[in-house]
């Protein structure tokens, strides 16, 4: 059983709004099958039920079925009406016998074919994935991504965690750094050939929807528009059929890998490049610091040389805690001079030219310690240089 809204029917059959058509209804005019319905939204069966207005029967009448082919311009809306006051599709189109409604959607800034239609049900077939409808669409890209890039997408990639079916993809021009590309999906998500791009890194800067199955959108120039004929209403129907059987014996998507290959956009490179400076930076300033530490040491060092400590008397006394042989700390501190001597004059001398000095003065230090006496009581043998105060 076909059923069909009232007011729907009335608006057809009466040639009137579908607010006039609530009216009548609510106003008490209107009978289905002999009895008075005051819901505008009544289903009734035309098949079986009369539907009479102020008594007299409404004979049902074929509405003219319209379709349009719009070369949408960019700042345009597809919605019927914006609440910002944007032009609007349909406003492009103008007063027409019937209103017809734009078929999917098109982004204020795409531009190209939009199909508009009273029909509900060639719409329907349109927008409907069962029916698998590739539209075509010309993009202009920021940058030029690699074949493995546009691989990614042909197989088909992540957005808001669903897989997209595969698309066709080629480039169309590659110039100043910048590409042209021709992509076919069989979807329509929202703002999916700008999503499918970025999810590879690279902006869509242009888009121009050229064809939706069969139909191109050649011939017409942005805000133009023209009817279509019924040789392509009735091709795009025959287009719609063998698709829904295509479509049918498809795989579905693969689900959405569980580690997707990520590439980077333009703008995750940029943050890498910044990170990366600061992760060097950071390092770097951690190298100076220790630099720094290391030059506090062999000052420490070198002015306690300097300062004429007498480092046969530390060893002297330090031998004494810990039983070590003199000679042998004695010989543990010039290898120390030495190493600091060679790191100064490897890592620090020419950095910084101050060290020169205090190289110099663990050098002359240096030189303080290089014959030690063979004695392990050094103090009893030799006067001691410890500063006196
Ligand atoms: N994909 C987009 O990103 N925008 C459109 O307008 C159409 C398809």
């Amino acid at each position: 059983m076909a059923t069909e809204h009232l007011n729907r029917y009335l608006s057809l059959a009466a040639s009137v709004s579908r607010r006039v058509a609530d009216e009548m209804v609510r106003n008490g005019r209107v009978t289905v099958g002999g009895v008075k319905v005051l819901d505008p939204g009544t289903l009734w069966d035309p098949s079986t039920q009369e539907v009479r207005l102020d008594g007299r029967t409404l004979v049902p009448v074929q509405e003219e079925k319209i379709y349009i082919m719009l070369y949408k311009p960019d700042n345009v809306v597809t919605t019927m009406k914006d609440r910002e006051g944007r032009k609007t599709a349909p406003s492009l189109i103008g007063e027409l016998s019937s209103r017809v409604f734009p078929v999917g959607r098109l982004d204020f800034h795409t531009t190209g074919l939009l199909l508009l239609t009273n029909d509900g049900e060639f719409a329907y077939r349109l927008t409907h994935p069962r029916f698998g409808v590739e539209k075509t669409y010309i993009a202009k890209l920021q940058s030029i991504p690699r074949p493995a890039e546009l691989n990614v997408l042909r197989r088909g990639v992540a957005i808001e965690g669903k897989m997209t079916t595969p698309a066709q993809i080629n480039f169309i021009e590659k110039k100043g750094g910048k590409a042209w590309v021709m992509m076919r999906i069989a979807e329509g998500r929202y703002h999916q050939v700008r999503k499918m791009f970025e999810a590879i890194g690279h902006r869509v800067t242009k888009l121009r929807r050229v064809a939706i199955g069969p139909l191109e959108i050649a011939g017409v120039e942005p805000g133009e528009w023209r009817y279509l004929t019924s040789k392509e209403v009735r091709e795009m129907n025959a287009y719609m059929d063998r698709r829904a059987v295509e479509v049918a014996g498809q795989k579905p998507p693969a689900d959405v890998p569980r580690h997707p290959k990520r590439f980077e956009t333009p703008a995750d490179r940029g943050k890498r490049k910044v990170i990366k400076q600061s992760i060097n930076e950071a390092a770097r300033r951690k190298e100076i610091e220790k630099e720094k530490a290391r030059l506090t040491e062999i000052q420490k060092t070198a002015r306690y040389l300097k300062e004429e400590v007498d480092a046969e008397d530390v060893a002297e006394i330090v031998s004494k805690w810990t039983g070590i042989p003199v000679s042998k700390m004695l010989e543990s501190e010039r290898t120390r001079l030495t190493q600091l001597e060679q790191e100064l004059g490897k890592r620090v001398i020419g950095q910084h030219e101050a060290l020169a000095a205090v190289a110099n003065a663990v050098r002359r230090s240096r030189a303080g310690l290089q014959a030690p006496r063979q004695t392990t009581s050094c103090s009893q043998s030799r006067p001691s240089r410890r500063r006196t105060a």
